[in-house]
């Protein structure tokens, strides 16, 4: 799929890593429509062209809202990108009791059942597309993360969440092929967006030595990089990429 005949919606685009593959897509000649919960999208959907609506991706009326909106907007959808994500960190059974069940939940609801809500509602619009000659209709790209796969101690959570991410892209690739539809996930290690910019910059130097080459966190604009990538690159299909200079937590 040709970047610049994408109509792409993108989950989180207001913040990191979501605004990098927003601007890389635009840059590129596609049309975008930026889905976040925080307003400040708008600003941010501005500076780059692009449309925004405020969205919260855990709830069924509102994503339909968006992608209501993103149609309007851009005449079709082509490709889904999520990166609506939040983290946390907190023990199974930390100094004060057991994990918060609502805290394990709120991180399930937003990072794993908001990917899959979007992907569906996105994929009833995607699958309206004329198909190309291979039958191709668009992609879904969802994030997942190494935590999915090397989860550290208090990311319990997290690394739920995320897993679920990188075991959906097999079944729902199926679920989608006579549909036309492509599934993909990205696992990024540690990208310097502006949840880690606040850490101290000796966690951050700790942080980048961790990582096995090259020696820095990744830039926001090497994840967006792929993610175009994998829109360009029709048989790409149902598997988990990781993007982390070979970095393996321990
Ligand atoms: N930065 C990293 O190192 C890293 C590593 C691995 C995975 N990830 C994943 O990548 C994704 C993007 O991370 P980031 O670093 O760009 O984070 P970020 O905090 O910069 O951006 C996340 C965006 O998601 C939005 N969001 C949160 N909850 C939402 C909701 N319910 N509905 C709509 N929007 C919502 C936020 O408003 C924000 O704009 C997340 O899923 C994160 O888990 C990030």
């Amino acid at each position: 799929m040709r970047i610049e005949n994408t109509a792409a919606v993108i989950t989180g685009g207001a913040s990191g890593l979501g605004f990098a593959t927003a601007k890389n897509f635009r840059e590129g000649g596609a049309q975008v429509t930026i889905l976040d919960r925080d307003a400040k999208g708008a600003e941010a959907a501005e500076s780059i062209g692009a449309h925004f609506i405020q969205t919260d991706v855990t709830g069924e009326e509102s994503v339909q809202a968006a992608i209501g909106f993103a149609v309007k907007k851009m005449g079709k959808i082509t490709a889904a990108v999520n990166c609506a994500g939040i983290g946390t960190a907190e023990k199974t059974l930390g100094r004060d009791g057991p994990h918060s069940l609502d805290h394990y939940k709120r991180i399930i609801d937003i990072n794993l059942v908001g990917t899959f809500n979007v992907a569906r509602l996105a994929s009833a619009e995607i699958a309206k597309n004329d198909p190309e000659s291979d039958g191709a209709r668009g992609v879904i790209i969802n994030t997942a993360s190494i935590a999915a796969f090397d989860g550290q101690m208090g990311q319990v959570g997290y690394s739920s969440s995320k897993a679920a991410i990188a075991g959906m892209s097999l079944p729902m690739a199926r679920d989608l092929a006579r549909n036309g539809i492509r599934v993909m996930a990205i696992a990024p290690g540690i990208f310097m967006t502006p949840m880690l910019a606040g850490l101290p910059e000796d966690v951050q130097t700790g942080l980048a030595a961790s990582v096995t080459c090259p020696k820095r966190l990744g830039d926001p604009s090497e994840y967006a990089a792929l993610a175009r990538f994998i829109v360009e690159n029709g048989y790409l299909n149902g598997e988990t990429i990781r993007i982390d200079g070979a970095l393996r937590m321990q």
